[in-house]
């Protein structure tokens, strides 16, 4: 159930981008859901997974100085139709099939799902949405069981709740407020019978969080990136914004850089003595 883990790369190594074509957009609320083909079959999106990233490019003469961080909301491959991916971008972008893009990743290790079909609980919040809305669909396929607690802050930031209510046997909103106790009547509802748990919240609830699910005893995973922090400027290991310092595990008091060395890394290294 641990998270396979590859070589971890070195800050600043030259990566290529591909291009990638707009096929489809679909509006969900505040968001697009964009479909994309990159072609061609990219063996480094072969094995892409929820939980990774993508890095789009900085483009100055569209007005777009700063690089742009998104969750890889979707990926497969197969050999009639190439590489084709996902991503959840703001609706003000205006994007239209035939747009063409350029991508760098799929970057970080995302999440692993369960050897065997198990009950799982995904807790999230705003954007982290976007990652665990493709693992709920990739869990059930695989016979999981998926209950989520979501959070936004304001209601139109929840995404896609109609694709989440079709895959999922729960769904609770709550706002980042009301976010601990949400979970905490979940676990209480679903726990004894829940495999793992898996999160991907910002640097200020994820703590918290993960240590109401590690002193119950759970299994957890959980992502460290936050990409609506303004200071994560890079996803390649250079910026320094995505740091977060470990409380608990065999690197406690260390600090990660989530990018390159994460961002999905069990709970308890966020959990601090919480068990
Ligand atoms: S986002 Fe820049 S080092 Fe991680």
């Amino acid at each position: 159930m641990g998270a396979r883990r590859g070589p971890v790369r070195e800050a600043g190594t030259v990566l290529e981008t591909v291009p990638a074509e707009v096929v489809s957009v679909r509006y969900a609320g505040r968001f697009d859901v964009v479909g994309l083909t990159l072609g061609e079959q990219h063996p480094s999106w072969a094995h892409a997974r929820p939980g990774q990233f993508v890095l789009e490019p900085g483009d100055p003469s569209a007005g777009a100085v700063r690089a742009r961080l998104h969750w890889l909301a979707g990926a497969d491959q197969d050999p009639v139709h190439g590489t084709t991916a996902e991503l959840v971008l703001p609706a003000g972008r205006s994007l239209a099939p035939g747009a063409r893009l350029r991508l760098l990743g799929p970057l970080g290790h995302g999440f692993s799902a369960p050897r065997e079909p198990v009950e799982v609980l995904l807790v999230g919040h705003e954007g982290g949405a976007v990652p665990l809305r493709w693992l709920t669909a990739r869990l059930r396929a695989r016979g999981c069981v998926v209950h989520l607690v979501l959070s936004a802050d304001d209601p139109e930031l929840h995404l896609d709740l109609p694709f989440l209510r079709r895959h999922a046997r729960t769904v609770v909103l709550t706002t980042s407020e009301d976010l601990g106790p949400a979970l905490t009547r979940s676990l209480d509802e679903h726990g004894d019978r829940l495999g793992v748990v898996y999160a991907v919240a910002p640097g200020r609830l994820a703590p918290a969080l993960v240590g109401t699910v590690a002193a119950r005893g759970l299994a957890c995973r959980v992502s460290t990136l936050d990409l609506a922090d303004p200071s994560v400027l890079c996803g390649t290991g250079l910026c320094g914004g995505c740091d977060v310092v470990l409380l608990g595990g065999p690197r406690a008091g260390q600090v990660l850089r989530s990018c390159l060395e994460g961002p999905v890394v069990p709970g308890e290294w966020l959990a601090g003595d919480a068990r």
